[in-house]
């Protein structure tokens, strides 16, 4: 199977230097040096509950407006649970190579699991370090049935617990905004969920690639769990302090933390007020990073475009689109920033 070995495969049989389709244009590689690390303290949601509960969901919603990403504790998913998400993805990529191609496309057992190295290999003008693999929730009994034994237990926990999370943050960016959307609404709106474990391993040459190119993500909001090694970078579109304009800042690991990004439909929903961030993965030469996003999206078939209290509020320059299309031309094409957005104007 073509890229069966992943990149792991080939970093384990032993490189002295990158191989040349990794190596990225000079204007995508990361330079560690100038990023400023992000420092906002991590958002507790436990206040959520309490009479701090406005200004928690003011902090929500200011970071969802400016940089589009933020951390949150005390956020219902079980400590020990991230402990045993990262130790499942080191077991699942330390197996042999021919254990993970069998999920490759093609030839995968089950239309759920995915396994596979950079994003969409034939489109890139250099392939990223790293390979992953995605498993779509449909319900329990399938993800226990499709998903891979090394990870499936704690990957459908970790789904679990992450989505009521998910659903507090929504009400609490809807709230914001002025808009109340009813359970079935916020269900379609995040109908599509999917887990994936991502491994960067070892490079040779960090300075000459990335471990993911800069990009949005496509959905609702995404949960990412980091490792301790560090590495993800986000470009600053908007003053979080001052003068940061189209700088990247690094959101640092922080023990018990999850990282909380908003996505391109989001943006979209929102008509604008929340922005999906631009983003992207340094590797090193020392470590092994896992992370372990959750994406929400919305369902194929749903008609996603600005809600239509906002648009009568203050106009827009989105479109209506069904989710599906938005989908095709996401992974169709190469990571590029926030180009992906662009489908959505009007
Ligand atoms: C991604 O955004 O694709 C991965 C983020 C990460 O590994 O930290
Ligand atoms: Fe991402």
């Amino acid at each position: 199977v073509k890229n069966g070995n992943g990149v792991k495969g080939m970093v384990d049989l032993g490189l002295s230097k990158v191989p040349e389709p990794y190596i990225q244009p000079p204007q995508e590689r990361i330079d560690k040096q100038t990023a400023r690390t992000y420092t906002q303290p991590p958002i507790d949601l436990s206040k959520l509950d309490g009479p701090e509960h406005e200004r928690v969901v003011e902090e929500i919603a200011r970071a969802a407006e400016t940089l589009g990403f933020f951390q949150v504790v005390n956020h219902g998913v079980p400590i020990e649970l991230l402990e045993s998400l990262k130790e499942a993805a080191h077991t699942f990529f330390g197996q042999l190579p021919e254990k993970k191609a069998v999920y490759c496309k093609g030839v995968s057992p089950s239309p759920l699991v995915n396994y596979g190295t950079s994003f969409v290999p034939e489109k890139e003008k250099a392939l990223e370090w790293k390979d992953y693999i995605s498993m779509i929730y449909t319900n329990d009994a399938e993800a226990l049935e499709q998903w891979p034994q090394e990870c499936k237990k704690v990957a459908l926990d970790y789904l679990r617990t992450s989505i009521k999370m998910v659903r507090k943050l929504l009400e609490a960016l809807f709230k914001n905004l002025g808009v109340t959307l009813d359970d079935s609404k916020i269900d379609a709106t995040i109908g599509t969920k999917m887990v994936n474990m991502n491994y960067y391993p070892t490079c040779p040459n960090p300075e000459l690639t990335v471990g993911v190119g800069r990009h949005s993500d496509l959905g609702i909001l995404t949960v990412l769990l980091q490792d301790g090694i560090g590495g993800l970078y986000v470009k600053v579109e908007e003053d979080i302090d001052s003068g940061n304009k189209g700088q990247w800042v690094e959101i640092p690991p922080v023990p018990g933390a999850l990282v909380i990004n908003v996505g391109d439909s989001l943006q979209i929903i929102s008509n604008g007020r929340y922005k999906s961030a631009e983003h992207r993965v340094r590797t090193t030469s020392t470590n092994s990073r896992v992370s372990i996003p959750i994406f929400t999206m919305p369902r194929p078939t749903e008609k996603i475009g600005p809600l239509p209290q906002l648009v009568e509020r203050e106009g827009t320059g989105f479109k209506e689109l069904v989710f599906q299309d938005y989908m095709n031309n996401f992974f169709s094409n190469a990571h590029d920033g926030k180009k992906s957005l662009e489908f959505a104007l009007a």
